[in-house]
């Protein structure tokens, strides 16, 4: 993740975020910082940046041409191929989230444009700008500690900035909760003691306290939360009448992945913010029209990708909403908690042995061998943000690399392949193990997706325990034609 920053005050922040734990992820290159001083794209005598507005008002306006010349200096040095966002930010725009944290987290170029003065000449606002942001309902004196306080949130989601893995997604607005009530010893202090069930040992009763605890801070810090949260509730009892069927949705809401943006008594509209997956079931279909009808603007032009869960919908998405079916998929679920006994599989304490099979987890530099093995759908950048995201694993035997198997970037298991001259030796079985148990260990329910049809993975899967959804869902996108 590359951070370009436009701005008169490079020093400002150059000095705040090579402190501390930014400080350290630049020097590991773990995230990369580079500022650019608007002021130098300036033609006029004295470097002069603004001018007077046309038709009167306060204050001075920064000229189109400069900014224009400095946003075109910051992507000059982006590769063509990167996704690249370009950030104003201004009182004006959307409030800055934890989720939109979350959002630009995925990108590999965020180019911030600071504004002085009383802003920016529209025009080369509506050129350059993707993304127009606010961090809070008060005005500062110009965009660089915004852009510090929005560089600073976004940082600490890039895997290897924090070092404690867990934090970053254990802390505050998980699932959409304020964080419990912590202590620190002494036991007791000013008379006030550590709540007893926090030293009772007792792990679910514990765990149990922390949501509560959570819920009732949210409910009456943070009403509008609790309001969402609710809503999350009652869409999880509806999705759980059916959980085979809908464990995709239950687990972007398990997960923190996914937000319900749209519900009624007969629908329920979940989106993946992450990868932009809206995913749609319906309980009682003559409603869906009007339900999708309805949506907010926003998801409407954001739809590309849907997840239908009902047959008798299909018509109504292909001819209203001009969506082509890409493919029917059964849901394999499993649903027990225990980890599944992997004696016979692999090596459960990763040593390496003549003739065993041990599994590790694949960078990038599997990716001709994966790629040429892989043969489903997915596109050679799908392969390596997959590869890159450390959600893939390989089973090896002697050092050589015999299959391979992983999540999906929507968190459903699959990418299931065994070389051809090893397969017959149980490598299959071991790779979906391997990565069920990893599931279970995440607190995640383990599910993946098999084509009708796909008898011999069916039959493994069955083998292992999982249980198949009795109708399919529909992977569906918008049709080019
Ligand atoms: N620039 C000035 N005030 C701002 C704010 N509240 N958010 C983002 N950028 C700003």
């Amino acid at each position: 993740m590359k951070f370009h920053v436009l701005t008169l005050f490079p020093e400002m922040i150059e000095q705040t975020l090579g402190t501390s734990i930014t400080g350290r992820a630049i020097s590991q290159n773990i995230i990369e910082l580079s500022t650019v001083q608007i002021r130098d794209f300036s033609k006029e005598k004295h470097y002069k940046v603004d001018d007077y507005p046309y038709g009167g008002g306060a204050g001075m306006l920064m000229q189109a041409q400069v900014v224009s010349d400095a946003v075109a200096h910051a992507k000059a040095s982006i590769p063509e191929n990167q996704s690249t966002r370009v950030i104003y930010v201004t009182p004006q725009g959307e409030p800055f989230t934890q989720k939109k944290a979350i959002e630009l987290s995925g990108a590999d170029d965020l180019v911030f444009l600071c504004g002085h003065y009383e802003g920016i000449d529209e025009r080369v606002l509506e050129e350059e700008v993707t993304d127009y942001i606010s961090i809070g309902d008060y005005v500062l004196t110009g965009g660089e500690l915004a852009s510090l306080v929005m560089i600073d949130a976004i940082s600490r989601l890039v895997p290897g900035v924090l070092h404690n893995e867990v934090s970053a997604d254990t802390e505050s607005f998980h699932r959409g909760l304020l964080e419990y009530p912590q202590y620190s010893r002494p036991e007791v202090w000013h008379e006030k003691e550590v709540p007893k069930v926090l030293l009772s040992g007792n792990i679910r009763e514990i765990e149990q306290w922390k949501l509560e605890q959570s819920i009732e801070r949210t409910r009456t810090r943070r009403p509008d939360l609790y309001e969402a949260y609710e809503r999350q509730q009652k869409a999880m009892e509806m999705l759980l009448k059916d959980k085979l069927l809908h464990i995709d949705m239950i687990e972007q809401l398990n997960r923190g992945i996914g937000e319900v943006v749209a519900m009624d008594e007969a629908n329920i509209l979940i989106w993946n913010f992450h990868v932009n997956i809206y995913y749609h079931t319906c309980f009682d279909v003559t409603k869906a029209e009007s339900f999708m009808q309805g949506l907010p603007e926003k998801h409407k032009k954001q739809l590309q990708n849907l997840v239908l869960h009902q047959e008798e919908l299909l018509p109504l998405f292909q001819s209203t909403f001009g969506m082509k079916l890409l493919m029917p998929c059964y849901q394999m679920v499993y649903t027990q908690k225990e980890q599944i006994p992997v004696k016979g599989l692999y090596q459960a304490d990763g040593k390496e042995l003549p003739g065993k099979v041990v599994i590790r987890t694949l960078d990038d530099s599997f990716f001709d061998v994966v790629a040429s093995t892989y043969h489903t759908v997915d596109s050679p950048e799908y392969i390596h943000e997959r590869l890159n995201s450390g959600e893939v694993f390989g089973a090896f035997v002697d050092g050589q690399i015999t299959g391979f198997c992983g999540y999906h970037d929507d968190g459903s298991i699959g990418m299931l392949e065994v070389l051809p001259e090893y397969r017959g030796r149980k490598i299959g079985k071991a790779l979906e193990v391997y990565v069920l148990n990893h599931a279970r260990r995440r607190g995640f329910i383990p599910y993946g997706q098999v084509v009708p049809g796909n008898e011999i993975s069916t039959a493994l899967q069955k083998s292992i325990g999982l249980y198949q959804s009795k109708s399919p869902i529909y992977w569906m996108g918008i049709d080019e034609n």
